[in-house]
């Protein structure tokens, strides 16, 4: 039987004629938008819900304070209208979002829209891999911080396992949602003497594997700087043993620098928040699953779209919060990090989507 659906958009493509699209304070157009459509998660990485903060007690939102699909789908279209490109549904984790697929039909339609990705742990991925492409997801990207099961569980608080992961991965390929890129966090002493075996086995097969740099988001998990491994220092590591060369970006503002190898086997990505911030070029914004828009991922604080939505705004009122509030963006954390760290409470990974 079908899951059941919230799907009720009658598909309108519309593009709100909005005037010119909004620069931030630094001349950062934007243009990527990630859209959490979840706040729970099945995994408790303890450097994103651990354990003992987000227990069987902890208090998620409750479901009618998740946006529906039919006001995320309202919120894209004006989004779009503003000069957003790009689409990533993220969560906590978006699969275990109810009739996800659905969503993902009505966002791919979207006039304007050229991309929609989704970032998953990978668990319920297998299952749903041939309804969200048929729906139009474009790609996925799958976290997985190591091969071997015991640096994995570690890594994921003890939840899932890399055999289901890898199976996940298997179906997506299988189905089309390629590229498929896989990120692995690595943190220093935990997983970083793994990153080799991840290296060796996705080589060849055209996922492209990417290293993101440890970082400091959210305020549990006790960040310090010597946990994060600096890309130099892994790059140098795989290039010791498969020699691989520098790419151009694929687009402006591309997170991961590229590496491709020597001998033809592919390409693998390095996202450097920490060691080589790239806020000059950051085009995103962010929306959490209760409604409210963020303009950086370190941000404390978010603007509420859900409240004014819900109390009827129209769509022209809309577009102009959301594009006053982009126009004072002046958000570069991860360029002030050492004089901004420890100053404010940054809201946590899990409910903004990374
Ligand atoms: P592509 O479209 O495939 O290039 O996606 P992406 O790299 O933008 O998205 P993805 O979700 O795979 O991002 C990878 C990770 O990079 C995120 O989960 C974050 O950890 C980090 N990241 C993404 N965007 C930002 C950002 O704006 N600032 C910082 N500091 N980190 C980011
Ligand atoms: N530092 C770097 N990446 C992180 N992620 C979650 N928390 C952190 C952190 N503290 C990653 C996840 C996933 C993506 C959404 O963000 O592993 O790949
Ligand atoms: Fe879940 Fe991703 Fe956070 Fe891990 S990092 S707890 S998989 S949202
Ligand atoms: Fe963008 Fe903020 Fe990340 Fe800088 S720290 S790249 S401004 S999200």
């Amino acid at each position: 039987m079908a899951p059941p659906t919230e799907s009720v958009v009658h598909f309108q493509p519309r593009r709100p004629g909005s005037g010119p699209d909004p620069l931030d304070l630094r001349g950062r157009p934007m243009h990527d938008l990630r859209i959490s459509v979840m706040d729970r998660c099945n995994f408790r990485c303890p450097y994103c819900m651990p354990e003992d903060k987000y227990h069987k007690d902890f208090q998620f939102l409750p479901t009618g304070e998740r946006l529906g699909f039919a006001e995320i789908v309202r919120l894209a279209q004006l989004f779009s209208g503003l000069g957003v490109r790009k689409l990533r549904i993220t969560g906590g984790e978006p699969l275990l979002r109810p009739g996800l697929a659905d969503l993902v039909g009505d966002l791919s339609r979207i006039a304007g829209i050229e991309d929609v990705a989704l970032t998953t742990n990978g668990i319920l991925l297998a299952q749903h891999a041939a309804a969200l492409k048929a729906a139009g997801l474009a790609r996925v990207t799958v976290s997985l911080d190591s091969l071997d099961e015991q640096v994995f569980l570690a890594m994921s608080g003890g939840r899932g396992s890399v055999d289901r992961v890898l199976e996940g991965i298997r179906e997506a390929q299988v189905a089309g949602l390629t590229p498929i890129k896989v990120n692995v966090v690595v943190k220093r002493g935990m997983n970083d003497h793994t990153a080799l075996d991840l290296v060796e086995r996705f080589r060849g097969t055209g996922v492209i594997v990417r290293f993101i740099e440890y970082m400091d988001v959210g305020t549990i998990n006790h960040w310090r700087p010597e946990d994060t491994v600096p890309s130099r220092e892994l790059l140098g590591r795989i290039q010791a043993r498969w020699p691989a060369t520098p790419r151009e970006p694929n687009y402006r503002g591309e997170v991961a620098e590229r590496y491709v190898f020597d001998d033809g086997a592919g390409e693998i990505g390095f996202i450097s928040s920490v060691s080589e911030p790239f806020c000059g070029s950051c085009t995103r914004a962010r929306l959490s699953s209760d409604g409210q828009l963020f303009t950086c991922l370190f941000a404390a604080k978010g603007t509420d779209l859900k409240g004014p939505l819900r109390a009827g705004a129209r769509d022209a009122e809309l577009t102009e919060l959301i594009r006053s509030v982009w126009e004072r963006r002046e958000d570069r954390y991860s360029e002030l990090r050492a004089e901004l760290r420890g100053e404010a409470k940054h809201v946590e990974m899990y409910y903004i989507g990374g």
